[in-house]
C-alpha cells in the first residue's frame, strides 16, 4: 500500500512499470517496437529494414546501409513486407505428381500447356524496397542482454 501511494505521488506510471511493456530498440534510423509471444515467451522483432531500398542506382547492387537524415521512423513491424515471388505455372502439378506419380499425367496426350490463367494474383505485400528481416528473441535472453555469455543466433 505504502508502495502504491508512493509511486502516485511521483507522478510514477503504473502503465510504463507494467512488465508488459515493449521493448524499443534504436537502430540510428528507426526505433524498432517487439511484440511479445506470451506463450511462446520470446520477443518478434519483425520486418525490421536492414539496407536501403534497392531501386534506382542501388538496383542489383550490394545492399547498402539505410540513410538517416536525423529523422528516426517508428516501426512496430505490423507493415508486412515481402520481395516479389515468382511460381512456377507447373507448381499446381507437383503435389498430384508426388502422390501419384506418373499417373499425374496423360503422357499419350503429350505437352499440355499449363492453365496460366489460373496463376495466383499478385501478394499485396509484395515490394521491390524488401531488405528487412526477422529477430526473435528469447524473453529471458533479450532482458539479460549484456550481462551474461549472449547468445547464439
Ligand atoms: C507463439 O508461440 C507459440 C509457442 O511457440 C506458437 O505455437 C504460436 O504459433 C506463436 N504465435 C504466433 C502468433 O506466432
Ligand atoms: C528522412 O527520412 C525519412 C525516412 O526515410 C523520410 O520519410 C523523409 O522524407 C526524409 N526526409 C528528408 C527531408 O529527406
Ligand atoms: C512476428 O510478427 C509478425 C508481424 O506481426 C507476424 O506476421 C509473424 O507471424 C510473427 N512471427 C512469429 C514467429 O511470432
Ligand atoms: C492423386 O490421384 C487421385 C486420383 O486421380 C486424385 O483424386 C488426387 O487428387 C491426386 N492427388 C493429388 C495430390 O493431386
Ligand atoms: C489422354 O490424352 C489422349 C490424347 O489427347 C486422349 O485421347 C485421352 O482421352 C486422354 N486420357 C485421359 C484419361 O484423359
Amino acid at each position: 500500500m505504502l508502495r502504491l501511494i508512493v509511486l502516485l505521488l511521483a507522478g510514477g506510471s503504473l502503465s510504463a512499470a507494467a512488465p508488459t511493456a515493449l521493448p524499443v530498440v534504436d537502430l540510428g534510423y528507426e526505433l524498432h517496437q517487439a511484440t511479445l509471444n506470451e506463450s511462446g515467451q520470446y520477443y518478434n522483432f519483425s520486418n525490421v529494414r536492414y539496407g536501403a531500398p534497392p531501386v534506382g542506382n542501388l538496383r542489383f547492387s550490394a545492399p547498402v546501409p539505410p540513410s538517416t537524415n536525423g529523422t528516426k521512423i517508428f516501426n512496430d513491424g505490423s507493415r508486412a513486407v515481402t520481395c516479389f515471388q515468382a511460381v512456377p505455372a507447373w507448381t499446381a502439378y507437383t503435389a498430384d505428381w508426388v502422390v501419384n506419380g506418373t499417373a499425374a499425367f496423360n503422357i499419350s496426350a503429350g505437352y499440355q500447356v499449363p492453365p496460366l490463367a489460373a496463376t495466383p494474383p499478385a501478394d499485396p505485400t509484395a515490394t521491390e524496397d524488401c531488405l528487412f528481416l526477422d529477430v526473435m528473441v528469447p524473453q529471458a535472453i533479450f532482458e539479460t542482454a549484456g550481462q551474461g555469455q549472449g547468445a547464439p543466433v
